[in-house]
């Protein structure tokens, strides 16, 4: 099949690089020409595990294209997927603006005969709708177009896994063509097929994201209780998690979710809620609690650290990504910038990311060991894989004073104490 991803991030450019690798003719479509360029040299311009090796391979084939032209594109195609960002406004509503502009160009691009648009962002119930008046309205009458509502649910970090072997395939149409060619596509992939209607669809990718964020806010919420009550986190959520109604999985708690998906879908489901006159006092729970993680962590550092020399190891909002939108890194720094901290960083992908953010205010090392030199207290917000087994040892002949705050957990709280470290986890009060 020939098909087109409108958009190369982190769900365009994963999924275009796996279709093509089945030996499809791939077309992606960007509108920064410095971007394209970069694409074009295989360099995936983010970082995903696999994904630049996958993209060279599929480059090498000719079977992945990139253009700044949409027309070049989606007048080959057969089906043409957006994968374009829905970023928050000020008040959380969904910016449907970039999707609904792309859905207007598809619609002047079409071929004649029969196409499929397929959304793969996440979008409010009704948007599919609208996109497909937006292509009705600037298509020739010689084109003729089925919508599909095709959520993604990759994470990143696992971004290239996720897409082989995901828990399902949710397609959401009125067009039982548009239906089987999609599966066609998805041929080679596993997973649950999930046949729906564009509006289910839609809310399937809100319903799922708030879940896990429910459920890491709950996780949180155990850990407060935790620390009050001397209980140990780990052993609570063990227990609470071998319950197969529950299970243990995304129940880790921390300094708090973050990231370009979980934070956003909250806040649009909330506004949508709004709309539908929806009571939306859980969904901001959910919120409240996620700040609240953050800003706990925060005043144990203020609290407990001895000095104002801090090193942070981990920026990005989780392993794996060198992203750091959401990321709880960036308010936490924000916060000890303002109370004096000096502040050295280190992660192993994020540094350029957070370079961004705050410039000459923060130090920057190039390995964990220069990021602990005089420090007073290390700090871990992200539990990178090179941190869990460091020589703590020389760590330790690094730092001026012993103190560790870990927001992730990533650490045996007794083996701290016991290389002298005055060790601070969440909800673990060993
Ligand atoms: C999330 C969903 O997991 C994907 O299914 C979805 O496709 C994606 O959003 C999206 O909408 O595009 P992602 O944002 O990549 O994926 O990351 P997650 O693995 O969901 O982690 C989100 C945040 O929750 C991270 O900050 C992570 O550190 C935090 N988290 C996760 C915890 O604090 N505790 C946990 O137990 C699990």
């Amino acid at each position: 099949m020939t098909i087109t991803f409108i958009g190369h991030g982190y769900v365009g450019l994963v999924t275009a690089c796996v279709f093509a690798n089945f030996g499809n003719t791939v077309w992606v479509v960007g509108h920064t020409a410095r971007k394209i360029q970069k694409l074009k040299n295989g360099d995936p311009i983010i970082y995903e595990p696999g994904l630049k090796e996958l993209l060279e391979k599929n480059i090498k084939a000719k079977r992945i294209n990139f253009t700044l032209d949409i027309k070049e594109a989606v007048s080959k195609s057969e089906i043409i997927f957006i994968t374009v960002g829905t970023p928050p406004k000020k008040n959380g509503e969904a910016d449907l603006s970039t999707v609904l502009n792309v859905a207007k160009n598809i619609g002047k691009s079409l071929k004649t005969g029969f196409s499929i648009v397929s959304c793969k962002s996440t979008v409010p119930v009704g948007t599919n709708k609208k996109i497909e008046e937006a292509i009705n309205r600037n298509k020739s009458k010689s084109s003729k177009v089925a919508v599909a509502s095709c959520p993604e649910f990759l994470r990143e970090g696992t971004a290239l896994q996720d897409t082989l072997s995901p828990d399902r395939i949710v397609i959401g149409s009125e067009s039982k063509i548009a239906i089987d060619k999609i599966l066609e596509l998805h041929q080679p992939i596993g997973g649950k097929r999930i046949i729906t209607d564009l509006a289910s669809a839609e809310l399937i990718k809100y319903a799922s994201n708030a879940m896990l964020a429910c459920k890491v806010s709950y996780a949180n919420l155990i850990s407060f209780y935790c620390e009050k009550t001397m209980a140990n986190v780990e052993t609570v959520l063990d227990a609470v998690g071998i319950d197969n109604r529950i299970g243990r999985v995304f129940l880790y708690p921390g300094v708090g979710y973050g990231g370009s998906c979980l934070p956003k879908d909250v806040k649009a489901l909330v506004n949508i809620g709004k709309k539908l006159e929806i009571d939306t006092k859980m969904l901001d729970g959910i919120e409240e609690v996620n700040k609240q993680a953050a800003k706990y962590f925060l005043q144990k550092i203020i609290k407990n650290a001895s000095g104002k020399n801090i090193a942070i190891w981990g920026l990005s909002f989780k392993p794996n990504t060198d992203d750091i939108r959401f990321a709880p890194s960036i308010y936490i720094i924000q916060e000890l910038l303002k109370k004096g901290f000096k502040i050295t960083v280190y992660d192993p992908e994020a540094m350029d990311n957070i370079k961004t953010v705050f410039g000459n205010s923060l130090n920057y090392a190039n390995n964990p060991y220069e990021a602990v030199k005089d420090a007073s207290s290390l700090c871990i917000l992200t539990e990178w894989d090179e941190f869990k087994q460091i020589s703590m040892n020389k760590v330790k002949k690094y730092m001026k004073n012993y103190i560790i705050f870990d927001g992730r957990n990533i650490y045996s709280p007794t083996k701290m104490k016991d290389l002298g470290f005055k060790y601070f986890g969440i909800g673990r009060n060993i």
